[in-house]
């Protein structure tokens, strides 16, 4: 199976990386508290292993697990590091009612993620529509954008290796509709849905 690293120690980088392991992945995570990266990376079991923050990662793809304030900083920071990298964001930048988002319309943190990431990486969205609880229990759809057709593809063979079904919504500037499902996501279970054991899917 493939190899991904980690940039996170919260609780999506715990469900993602769970998943990840019990998918035949190696892992590798890398946390701004090195301390953090080292239990998570214990708590994971298999063969995950812990990377110095800023350093190369050692997996092909880098899920970038952070808040979303935290995702372009970690990309800058990381840098040169990330040259040749599949990049994948999975954040939502809700605004403080999370019932919007930070920035206007025309781009996204993926979007911001990918001006900020080295030549030679790509940026995909993903994951970011699912609640972790459901992530880990159900089967959802994750819904993926990106610019590269070959990085989109090597996401798309890491999601279903965690056994859940990749679907495609086109380039990158998709990103911003994720985002704003995300936001709908939210929306459905604080009114219409009224509970958060559910998922945006296809039928
Ligand atoms: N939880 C969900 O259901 C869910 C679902 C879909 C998408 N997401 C998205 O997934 C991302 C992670 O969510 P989570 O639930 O895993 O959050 P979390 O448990 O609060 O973990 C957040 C992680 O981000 C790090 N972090 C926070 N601010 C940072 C900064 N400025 N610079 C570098 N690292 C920073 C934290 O590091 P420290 O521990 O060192 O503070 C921690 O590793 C978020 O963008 C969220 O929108 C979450």
């Amino acid at each position: 199976m493939g190899s991904i690293s980690i940039i996170g120690t919260g609780n999506m980088a715990r469900t993602i990386g769970a998943l990840a392991v019990a998918g035949g992945n190696t892992v590798e995570v890398m946390g701004r508290d090195q301390a953090k990266a080292a239990d998570l990376a214990k708590a994971l079991g298999g063969s995950a292993t812990t990377g110095e923050w800023g350093a190369v990662p050692a997996g092909d793809i880098v899920i970038v697990a952070l808040l979303s304030a935290g995702v372009v900083p970690a990309v800058a920071h990381y840098g040169d590091a990330l040259a040749g990298k599949v990049i994948v964001d999975i954040s939502n930048p809700f605004n403080s009612a999370a019932d919007g988002l930070v920035h206007g319309e025309g781009t996204s943190i993926a979007q911001e993620a990918a001006k900020a990431a080295p030549a030679g990486a790509s940026v995909v969205k993903a994951f970011n529509t699912i609640f972790r609880h459901v992530l880990e229990k159900g089967r959802p759809a994750v819904f993926i954008a990106g610019d590269d057709a070959h990085a989109k593809a090597r996401v798309e063979t890491f999601v279903k290796s965690l056994g859940l079904r990749p679907l495609d919504v086109g380039d990158l500037k998709m990103a911003y509709w994720l985002e704003g499902a995300g936001v709908i996501t939210m929306g459905l279970a604080r009114h219409g849905v009224g509970n958060w054991d559910f998922a945006l899917d296809v039928a």
